[in-house]
């Protein structure tokens, strides 16, 4: 795919080096994710942040990641604050706000729907997460993480270890970076869910069809040895019929730092896409591991930020001017990175 003026909608749409075409860009990002320099590239240019579900990373992320190329964010949040509201459908919405708009990032409950929304937009439209099917910046961020977590340790993401725990039917993080993954070689994933909650089988069989080595479990302790990523997820209580549905199934492969301690690895990386649940009834992501250095989570979330830059300066090619319209920053901004 050429990025100038494209739509991102799926993982499915990138070759393996287009990926690390944009792992390259984002690296070029730091200075300015960093705060140590600031651009003007996009100065004049408007985005548009729509999101019809709730989100407090991906929704801010993307609206810093537009700031500090220079330009605007213009949010709606939440389709009763729109007029989806009042009917309005997802064509007209998408020529109104492409009107307005030099990019849009949307998120919103169905499957399919931003892939809908683009069809009818005039700009590039960006996925922030479709219903249970697919979240591709975080299947990117994640990637980008996975691959410098590796590095540190002489590893590169071919020959990669991953367990990917929870639910794993709804969760679309875990959806995109399978589909992600089966671009690189020799990956060993093991997919431990409850069985009402397995990985989609065209997930799964897509994965074995690239060659990985695809173990699929619902015990936790067991296989989360002899790994370099563990990738933990929420329940996804939004996609269920009821919160007492999802109470079912919360709680129930839970990752603290006794359990981390016996069985992993010590180098293992520890992830999850946020936001993980720390109500006593799931905590699959124990707060005890807060001080675990191989607890990668907010490392995910500052990657977020250079990897979304990447794609607007793709997506409105802009790539080789952010440094021309850039100087250094004049307030202290020390101490964070
Ligand atoms: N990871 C993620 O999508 O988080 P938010 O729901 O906060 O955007």
């Amino acid at each position: 795919m050429g990025f100038r003026g494209s739509h991102i909608l799926s993982i499915t749409q990138f070759e393996r080096a287009e990926i690390e075409h944009i792992f390259s860009v984002a690296d070029r990002m730091e200075p300015y994710a960093h705060r140590q320099r600031a651009s003007k590239v996009l100065d004049g240019a408007i985005l548009g942040n729509m999101f019809f579900e709730p989100s407090t990373r991906t929704r801010v992320s993307f609206g810093c990641a537009f700031n500090l190329l220079g330009g605007e964010v213009r949010e709606t949040t939440g389709i009763k604050n729109s007029a989806i509201a009042k009917g309005e459908s997802l064509y007209d919405t998408a020529r109104v706000l492409s009107g307005y708009s030099d990019a849009i990032v949307m998120r919103h409950p169905e499957s399919g729907s931003v892939a809908e929304f683009a069809a009818a937009s005039r700009v590039p439209v960006i996925n922030g997460g479709d219903g249970a099917n697919e979240h591709p910046t975080q299947a990117l961020l994640d990637l980008y993480t996975i691959k410098k977590e590796l590095l540190s340790h002489d590893r590169t993401v071919d020959g990669l270890r991953i367990a990917m725990i929870g639910d794993l039917k709804y969760g679309r993080t875990v959806h995109s970076l399978c589909k992600l993954l089966s671009l690189y070689d020799n990956i060993k994933l093991v997919l431990i869910s409850p069985k009402e909650l397995q990985m989609p089988a065209e997930v799964v069989e897509n994965l074995r069809e690239a060659g990985h080595e695809v173990v699929v479990s619902d015990q936790l302790e067991e296989n989360i040895q002899h790994l370099d990523i563990v990738y933990s997820t929420r329940i996804q209580e939004e996609r269920f019929s009821s919160p007492e549905e999802a109470d079912l199934y919360r709680g129930r492969f839970r990752l603290n730092q006794t359990i981390y301690t016996k069985y992993c690895e010590p180098n293992t990386v520890i992830m999850h896409p946020l936001p993980r649940d720390s109500r006593v009834a799931a905590n699959e992501l124990d707060n005890d591991l807060n001080e675990n250095p191989n607890l990668a989570i907010f490392r995910q979330t500052d990657n977020g930020v250079l990897v979304r830059m990447a794609l607007f300066a793709l997506v409105l090619d802009v790539v080789d001017l952010v440094d021309k319209y850039s100087h250094d920053v004049r307030w202290y901004a020390g101490g964070r990175f």
